[in-house]
């Protein structure tokens, strides 16, 4: 199967996501920037959305004009750093519902453990995008979107800030329908695990933990 990897590369994403890598940014400029970085993303990652023609009537005349034609979707942040996402995701798609999954990154195994789960309750019928800033090791996001599918999920996208590419092909591993779309593609990760060059710990950055 053909790996499914969309790299956003905006030059507006692109100046916003080197601004958040730089050390000095603090946590509320970092938050705002990850707000703003969601929405652009999300405004790219819906470009496929199917329309329908409607019509309506302007104060002129009658027309026919497009409208989204109500495909339904739902937005998933892993908690915590995910949660940094979802308004600015909103922010171009009202109409979503969120739903959330919570895990962490064990330090030393670095197996993701589960501790919460609250799904909208037709997510076999929504189109999915689960988000989180950071596509390290793959494991969460693949805990995530295993989750999705135990509840019944059929069409999950993944939407993270940066990747590396033993996070890429282990989504691909367990999930090869899944389309990854992420603003870069790091070059690895470090004896932690954490991403190199990356932008440190998503989580602590965003709500200022460390
Ligand atoms: C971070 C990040 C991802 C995960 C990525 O979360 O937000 O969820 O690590 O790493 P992986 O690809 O190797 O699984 P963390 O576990 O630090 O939890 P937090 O968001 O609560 O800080
Ligand atoms: N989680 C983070 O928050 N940052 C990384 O670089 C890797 C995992």
């Amino acid at each position: 199967m053909v790996k499914k990897v969309h790299v956003l590369d905006h030059p507006l994403i692109q100046h916003k996501l080197t601004i958040i890598r730089d050390k000095n940014t603090g946590p509320k400029e970092f938050r705002e920037l990850v707000d703003e970085i969601s929405t652009l993303m999300a405004y790219e990652l819906t470009r496929n959305l199917a329309l329908q023609v409607v019509t309506i009537e302007t104060p002129i005349k009658k027309m026919n004009a497009k409208k989204l034609s109500g495909k339904k979707i739902g937005i998933v942040p892993i908690m915590r750093a995910g949660l940094g996402m979802v308004n600015g995701i909103t922010r171009m798609i009202p109409v979503a519902k969120v739903g959330h999954i919570g895990l962490y990154r064990d330090p030393e195994t670095l197996k993701a453990i589960e501790y919460y789960v609250k799904l909208p309750t037709d997510i076999q019928g929504r189109e999915l995008i689960v988000v989180d800033p950071m596509l390290a090791t793959g494991g969460s996001a693949s805990a995530a979107i295993q989750a999705l599918k135990d509840r019944g999920a059929v069409n999950i996208k993944f939407l993270c800030l940066i990747a590396v590419q033993e996070g890429i092909d282990a989504i691909h591993k367990d999930h090869p329908e899944v389309d990854i779309f992420t603003a870069s593609i790091d070059q690895g990760l470090n004896d932690k695990s954490y991403i190199i060059p990356g932008f440190g710990d998503a989580g602590d950055r965003l709500f200022g933990t460390k």
